[in-house]
């Protein structure tokens, strides 16, 4: 398949490229345009008929490999890996556990990329770094007919592909969800959980003159200076009707809807409704804070359910929709996908235990033991499932109507830029109208390369 880009983009100095690797790579890629009279995909390869051959990559080779993710917090990586060690002596897979952090993750995973290592096999990447991973070729192009995409759903496949190919299968999605207090909101004369953040605000209020809520806070999500941040963000600006980038991947953040967004971040800090600890916070230390007692609502991903009903919390919790600015917010999308790091041997193994590990059963294996959400349709509307998580056409629903983040090659200089102006706005060192004003021209700068 061949498809058009711009020259600009062709030639663009590409995140953690360096010189060297730039002139090579345009050279190469000028070679091929002259050749094809055309411009190639991010001068890649074609493919499309599913035979496992895509393009230069021949999926060859059988023996041990390695799995590379974050820290498995939920502990179902290593059960799922055994039955599969179990099934193939001869293939093993050994699990590389990196940080919680997911800027972490992608450093490490780009370094060792850089070196062109073959210590990293498959890779579970953030659905954010496709178009990167993709566009450097530091990923294979992946045969699309031998995995059951049409059973997943659409926006969560989207995030697989690179200009039309797939390059990483959906293993996980992840759509943000608030966690509420149910005990204490009965117990305050609430009865249903808040649609918009006024609601959510006069809630606590009225939560905060209990006795039980003593050293109780309102609200926190993840608020540290990490992508959880660029997630926590986004999600406020698209939640007050703004966006960071338009339909057309176009900046568009310095807007009156945009400021009202992370002004409900900036205020929320101010007047306490959010504790100045949240500044600290990723996904774990949020739901520490939760499973502890100390918040009436939190935003977080489909993993804290099943964490949070073995803690203290257990039986006082329920989950609904995000809320908004003037009725139910929107999350950023989420979730994790499996990719074949170009520089891996035995890639014939490789291939098979991804489809192992995207497969239904797997998806459904990790929402039983786990809550955490699948890539597949079906199992959101299972009776059984939908038994033992009620939310589950909340969070169907939140990941249909979710909001990717930009699908950009540039993704590490665009999180930056996000994460450095949100931070700044949170933490009170700049104005949220200031902040918006110098994302706008950073996003500009990093997209237009
Ligand atoms: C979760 C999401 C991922 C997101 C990250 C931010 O892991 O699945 O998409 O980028 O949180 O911390």
């Amino acid at each position: 398949m061949v498809t058009r880009t711009s020259n600009a983009a062709l030639f663009a100095a590409q995140p953690g490229e360096t010189a060297h690797h730039r002139t090579t790579r345009v050279l190469q890629c000028s070679a091929a345009l002259v050749a094809a009279g055309l411009v190639l995909t991010a001068c890649g390869s074609s493919d499309g008929d599913g035979s496992g051959q895509t393009g230069t990559t021949s999926f060859e080779g059988r023996g041990p490999i390695t799995y590379v993710a974050g820290k498995d917090t939920s502990g179902t990586v290593q059960p799922v890996l055994d039955r599969w060690n179990k099934l193939h002596p001869k293939e093993k897979v050994t699990f590389i556990e990196l940080p919680t952090d997911a800027d972490a993750q992608r450093q490490q995973m780009i370094q060792n990329a850089e070196t062109k290592s073959d210590a990293y096999t498959v890779l579970s990447l953030d659905v954010v770094w496709t178009s990167e991973f993709a566009a450097h070729q530091w990923i294979d192009k992946v045969p699309e007919k031998q995995f059951p995409l049409d059973k997943m759903l659409k926006p969560v496949v989207e995030t697989g592909k690179y200009r039309g190919g797939l390059y990483t299968v959906p293993a996980g999605s992840d759509g943000g969800l608030l966690y509420y207090r149910t005990d204490l909101l009965k117990k305050a004369g609430v009865s249903e959980p808040p649609t918009t953040w006024a609601q959510m605000k006069a809630d606590c209020a009225k939560v905060k003159k209990l006795p039980e809520a003593k050293g109780v806070s309102c609200y926190a999500g993840q608020f540290q200076k990490y992508e959880g941040l660029n997630v926590n963000f986004s999600e406020a600006v698209n939640s007050a009707g703004g966006t960071v980038t338009d339909a057309n991947g176009k900046p568009d953040v310095d807007t009156a809807a945009a400021k009202k967004g992370l002004d409900f971040l900036v205020d929320s800090v101010k007047d306490g409704t959010i504790p100045k600890e949240a500044l600290t916070y990723q996904e774990e230390e949020s739901r520490q804070a939760f499973q502890d007692g100390k918040l009436v609502f939190l935003r977080n991903w489909p993993y804290v359910y099943s964490l949070a009903e073995k803690s203290k919390v257990a039986g006082k919790f329920a989950v609904a929709p995000l809320p908004g600015l003037n009725g139910p917010g929107s999350s950023s999308l989420g979730g994790h996908n499996l990719a074949l790091s170009s520089f891996a041997k035995n890639k014939a193994t490789a291939l098979d235990f991804m489809k192992f590990y995207t497969s239904e059963e797997s998806a459904s294996t990790f929402l039983k033991d786990a809550s955490l959400a699948p890539p597949y349709a079906a199992l959101y509307d299972d009776a059984a499932l939908t038994k033992q998580y009620p939310y589950l056409p909340v969070l169907k629903e939140s990941i249909q109507r979710a909001v990717p983040r930009p699908r950009v090659v540039q993704y590490g200089d665009v999180t930056a830029a996000i994460q450095r102006e949100a931070y700044a706005a949170v933490t009170g060192t700049k104005s949220s109208t200031q902040a918006l004003k110098d994302l706008q021209e950073e996003l500009q700068k990093s997209t237009e390369q």
